[in-house]
């Protein structure tokens, strides 16, 4: 018989795999090391077990207690991995950021998750990592893990990730990059490596608004701001980012992270998030100044399965603005315009009152409206300074219907019209209106033309 004696054994051995596409053109072979091959899908799993193991041992950890860890998803589930097979209990605290597939997959797993607003500064008592300190202290029986001050978390990649990536490449690794949340996988694998060989460089990939890159640049610690990437950067510092064996860390965008995460997965069919997309930018962005003599390690985080809902979700990408326009046809713009929650057509009626219609401009704050007739088809339209022009030199206007005053209709086109149709005509017209087998849907403005775009 062939078997594992439980899923715990599956952990780390993870494979190797040589791009071949999206590094066309590009002289260093680059090789993704699989860390969502973990049984957990993340690097994570191997500190979940380290951690509880080496707790275990000394003797803080005694069957039955309770494991509470700050958690941006991952390390909880590698906590809770092991857990499960042991028998503990885990209490998790996590931001409000983490997607909602990592917090079902910790609930899944037996898991009390609390999820806490991401807003609060590190040293506001609400900050996810001191809720969960506090939970620590008052439950008997419990460790905190803390994975961003636990030395149990970079020994462990010291002791496994570093040797399998010098033991894979047979030892001709020349750049190794990764991200940088707690540091454990850099800092303990990037210690292995540069032992092996001092001339190895470690390359961090921070995403914009982390304070890493400034700190290790210039040793000063500024304040942080928001980015959507998850589980890498930080507004603070961890014990478990040993600087020294980080030769440069570069900063990038969310837009980059979550595009290069998408052609990770569709052209090399490695499914991850977005710290991967973060750390496979540095990857091919260093490889360009580099020679068929070098070899490039990095690191794939986790599984994309973990951002179905984000990074691999078009709606969240375009609500997020990370996705560039895609408007081919008026139609685009349309839906464009309903998803942002703007209301459908405005208009009014040829036999409405003058003094209504300047009404209902008026709430909307609208500088001019269709006029359509009983069948819903467009035959004039107001605009309010024309009309009040007209109004002031006679007050009696007001009490007509609209189709006695109104101006001619706006362009009607198609929604199946091209772009290019639209600006032009968009250059001539204020507004234009959209028409769907014979019916007005919408109006466009030139504003919307230039949000949309
Ligand atoms: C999705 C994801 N990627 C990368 C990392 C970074 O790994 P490390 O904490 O070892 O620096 C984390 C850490 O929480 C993570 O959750």
């Amino acid at each position: 018989m062939e078997y594992k004696n439980n899923i715990l054994e599956l952990i780390g051995n993870t494979p190797l795999i040589k791009l071949n596409k999206i590094n066309r053109g590009l002289k260093p072979q680059i090789f993704a090391k699989l860390e969502s091959a973990n049984p957990g899908g993340s690097v994570k799993d191997r500190i979940g077990y380290a951690m509880i193991v080496d707790a275990e041992k000394r003797g803080v950890l005694k069957p039955g207690g309770t494991i509470i860890e700050a958690t941006s998803g991952n390390t909880g589930i590698g906590l809770a991995l092991t857990a499960a097979i042991k028998d503990y209990k885990c209490v998790f605290v996590c931001t409000e950021k983490v997607s909602a597939e990592k917090i079902n997959y910790l609930k899944a797993l037996g898991a009390e998750v609390i999820v806490v607003p991401n807003t609060y500064e590190p040293d506001h008592p609400e900050y996810y990592v001191n809720v969960a300190r506090r939970i620590h202290e008052g439950t008997p029986n419990s460790i905190f893990a803390y994975q961003y001050g636990n030395p149990s978390n970079p020994e462990m990649h010291y002791r496994t990730t570093g040797p399998e990536i010098w033991k894979q490449t047979g030892g001709k690794i020349t750049h190794f990059v990764s991200s940088i949340g707690t540091g454990g996988t850099i800092s303990g694998t990037a210690r292995f490596l540069k032992e092996q060989n001092p001339n190895i460089q470690v390359l961090g990939a921070d995403p914009l608004g982390s304070i890493f890159k400034h700190y290790k640049e210039t040793g000063e610690i500024i304040k942080g701001s928001p980015y959507l990437v998850e589980g890498i950067g930080q507004d603070c510092l961890p014990a478990n980012v040993h600087f020294q064996y980080i030769d440069k860390i570069i900063n990038i965008s969310d837009k980059e992270s979550f595009t290069a995460a998408r052609r990770l997965t569709k052209e090399e069919g490695i499914f991850c998030g977005g710290s991967t997309g973060t750390i496979v930018h540095v990857a091919l962005e260093i490889a360009k100044d580099l020679t068929e003599n070098d070899l490039i390690v990095f690191i794939v985080c986790d599984t994309g399965e973990r951002y179905l809902s984000k990074v691999h979700n078009n709606e969240w990408l375009r609500d997020n603005r990370m996705l560039d326009a895609e408007i081919k046809v008026l139609r685009d713009i349309c839906d464009a315009k309903k998803r942002k929650g703007i209301e459908e057509i405005i208009y009014v009626h040829d036999d409405i009152l003058v003094k209504d219609a300047m009404k209902i401009m008026n709430e909307k704050g609208f500088s001019y409206i269709p006029v359509l007739n009983e069948f819903l088809r467009p035959v004039g339209s107001l605009r309010e300074s024309r009309v009040i022009a007209k109004i002031l030199d006679d007050q009696s206007l007001l009490h007509i219907p609209v189709k006695e005053i109104m101006e001619d209709s706006f362009l009607v086109l198609d929604a199946k019209s091209g772009i290019t149709e639209v600006r032009r005509a968009l250059k001539e017209a204020h507004a234009i209106l959209v028409s769907d087998f014979g019916r007005i849907i919408d109006i466009i403005t030139r504003y919307d033309l230039i949000d949309f775009e």
